[in-house]
């Protein structure tokens, strides 16, 4: 096979991860140095894709100004713009417009938000070896109450039950890990012009057709960078190797330090800190992302956090689990704990006080 065609899923609100997503789309949000789908395209373009359709809808504009016509990312790229957001299989139709493929041919779909070390040559093999009309990328978890689970016998999926509220529906731990190799003419038999979702629609009337639906469970790494914790946890994973992505500025470490950013301080867990930004002296800042020109004072502690661009943390803070949005200034001496968001722009003065979420 030639061209291995990949829609990219990157539409999305991200509210989960507001207020970073207010201007720029949660895949564009800079990930171990690099927008997300940066790393997305790498490991796709490694894996032997060589075209990519993105579906995109909100901030359309944010993705075509970084990637153009993707040659300098090593792979061909098309661009499908939802005026109104079509859900997952409705992006995934509308995206299906662009691709060049025939019939029969395999689609390699992502959610925009999975970051994984998937073999996906191995899953196509075994979509091809099934004769399948999609196949699902599975992973286990210990707590699936928040996926959609998807049970399978061998190799075949019995059900896919979207988010289990009560414990009897907790039939597996397995769960959608957010890739499918999709057959291209089943793409097509998804009804245009209105939303569709591919988890509540497409695949439970798959199923109830009695179309081939293969469960492919990896074993490797996973992680749905949705929520803040998890995105944090998600650049520093990249950052220090424990999952591979060709996207990475340089080799694998305990912190990726961007051009002309001063750490005085200690940068360690996988820490990325962005251009221009300045760690003070005898400040610790452990597993969290500091976008460009973020500005950390002397005997800081950042851990768990995402610090937006050109924001400023006075003197002896202590964040740990909190987002900061663009532009904020947090005076010297604040506790922001578990879970807090500062808004953009907003400003709060020398206080001493701590703030968490959990009182
Ligand atoms: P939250 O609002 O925080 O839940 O994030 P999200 O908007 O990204 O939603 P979710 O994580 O459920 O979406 C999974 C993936 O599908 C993400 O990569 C989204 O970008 C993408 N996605 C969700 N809805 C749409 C849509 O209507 N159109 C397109 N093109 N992509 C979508």
């Amino acid at each position: 096979m030639a061209v291995l065609e990949s829609i990219l899923l990157v539409g999305g609100k991200g509210t989960r991860l507001r207020p970073l997503t207010i201007n720029t789309p949660k895949p564009m949000l800079p990930v171990a140095g690099v927008p997300f789908t940066e790393h997305q395209i790498a490991i796709a373009r490694a894996a032997g894709v060589t075209r990519v359709v993105l579906g995109t809808s909100y901030r359309a504009e944010v993705f075509s100004d970084y990637f153009g016509d993707g040659s300098a990312f090593g792979v061909a790229l098309d661009y499908r713009v939802e005026d109104e957001p079509l859900g997952t299989g409705g992006a995934i139709r509308n995206a299906a417009a662009a691709l060049t493929c025939g019939p029969d041919d395999p689609v390699v779909v992502f959610n925009g938000d999975i970051l994984t070390g998937l073999d996906i040559p191995a899953m196509v093999r075994a979509w091809v070896e099934a004769d399948a009309d999609v196949a699902l990328y599975l992973t286990r978890v210990d707590d699936p109450r928040a996926f959609g689970l998807v049970p399978t016998v061998g190799d075949r999926v019995t059900a896919f039950l979207e988010k289990p509220q009560t414990p009897e529906e907790i039939v597996t731990d397995q769960i959608n890990a957010g890739c499918y190799i999709f057959r291209r003419s089943v793409i097509d038999e998804i009804p245009t012009g209105r939303p569709v979702s591919v988890e509540r629609e497409t695949f439970p009337g798959l199923l109830e057709a009695g179309r081939t639906v293969l469960g492919w469970v990896d074993p490797g790494y996973w992680l749905d960078l949705g929520t803040p914790l998890a995105f944090a946890q998600g650049s520093a994973d990249i950052v220090t190797g424990v999952v591979g992505s060709p996207a990475l500025p340089g080799a694998p470490g305990p912190a990726l330090v961007g051009d002309g950013a001063q750490v005085r301080g200690e940068c360690t867990a996988g820490t990325s800190v962005g251009a221009g930004a300045v760690v003070g002296e005898r400040s610790q800042v452990r597993s969290s992302v500091l976008f460009d020109r973020a500005r950390i004072g002397s005997d800081v502690v950042v851990e768990n956090s995402i610090i937006g661009a050109g924001s400023s943390i006075g003197d002896g803070c202590v964040l740990r689990g909190v987002v900061v949005g663009d532009g904020a200034r947090i005076g010297a001496g604040n506790e922001l704990l578990d879970g807090v968001r500062v808004w953009p722009d907003m400003v709060l003065d020398d206080c001493s006080v701590r703030f968490s979420s959990d009182q």
